[in-house]
């Protein structure tokens, strides 16, 4: 199978089978962002205490590299340090400049690697990255 084969299966994956998808019953720490070239929305919930994101959730509409994005994050940032998450969150945004990034914490998220070639793509992926780091700054 090819690489780009793999990459859009685990993408489709997590479109069709999104982790973490929903809201915590007792609420959490909410960060609601749109992206602004085609008004599709995010809504994060973080359950933070400690300085560590215990938990995540997620909501909202948009394409499958924006949902699965979300999905792909709100995995890897469960039981992070906020230092830990921030270095993700940047790690990924590396990625979107089309650098060479390792995750061997979460390697799903490489498959978003050909995202970079797609400028308007960009801002699909980072949406929920951007909430998370939103969240952070707030948490
Ligand atoms: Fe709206 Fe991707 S087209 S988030």
């Amino acid at each position: 199978m090819q690489l780009d084969d793999l990459y859009r299966r685990v993408i489709m994956d997590h479109y069709k089978n999104p982790r973490n998808r929903g809201k915590f019953e007792d609420g959490g720490l909410t960060v609601d962002l749109n992206n602004p070239t085609c008004g599709d929305r995010i809504s994060l919930q973080l359950k933070v205490g400690d300085g560590v994101v215990k938990d995540a959730r997620f909501t909202g509409e948009g394409c499958s590299i924006s949902m699965s994005s979300a999905s792909m994050m709100t995995e890897a940032v469960k039981g992070r340090t906020f230092e830990e998450a921030m270095d993700l969150a940047n790690r990924f945004s590396s990625l979107m400049k089309g650098e060479q990034v390792e995750f061997d914490d979460y390697e799903d998220i490489e498959a978003l690697s050909g995202v970079n070639k797609f400028p308007a793509r960009i801002k699909c992926a980072t949406l929920a990255w951007n909430a998370l780091k939103k969240g952070i700054n707030e948490g």
